[in-house]
């Protein structure tokens, strides 16, 4: 059965495109599913924001297939791990789960980067397209230290066994 991972921010058109792409340009398809979806519903369908598209393409990376999903309680068996983008997507998360265990899978992605001192990804939607950039670089190194953990977590055991 593959990992699923599912990255969440507002709008689902910015920042969690942009994570989905990265992080799933440093997994194996086969054994992660990457997913993203927003704590609004107002993008729902829509492909990523044209900037999230631009900054992503620059880097080699094609999120314009994505599709809007909005976050709801299902989503907390579906995904192993929730990456949040900020903290008010981790409040507004956090507030639909039902379990210790839901509750458990969520944490801001972040934390990979500076373990600890709560840092958000900044959203870029109201700036310029450097705004995006700046995210991309942000969610890169994150995503970095994330897949590296993620492989030596669920991949190296299975090579053992
Ligand atoms: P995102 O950015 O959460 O990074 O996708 C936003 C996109 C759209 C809106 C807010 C944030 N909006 O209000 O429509």
């Amino acid at each position: 059965m593959p990992i699923k991972i599912l990255m969440v921010c507002l709008g689902n058109i910015c920042r969690s495109p942009l994570a989905e792409g990265i992080l799933a340009s440093k997994l194996p398809k086969d054994k992660f599913i990457i997913d993203s979806a927003g704590t609004g519903n107002w993008h729902v369908g829509n492909k990523p924001d044209e900037r999230s598209i631009a900054t992503a393409k620059k880097n080699g990376i094609d999120i314009s297939h994505q599709k809007g999903k909005h976050f709801n309680t299902s989503f907390f068996e579906t995904y192993d791990y929730i990456y949040v983008m900020d903290n008010s997507n981790y409040d507004n998360v956090i507030a639909l789960a039902k379990t210790e265990n839901h509750k458990n899978k969520v944490q801001l992605i972040l934390d990979e980067l500076f373990p600890g001192e709560n840092v958000d990804v900044p959203d870029p939607y109201y700036g310029l397209q450097n705004g995006f950039d700046m995210v991309y670089e942000m969610l890169d190194d994150s995503c970095t230290i994330l897949a590296k953990k993620l492989i030596e977590k669920h991949l190296q055991l299975q090579n053992i066994i």
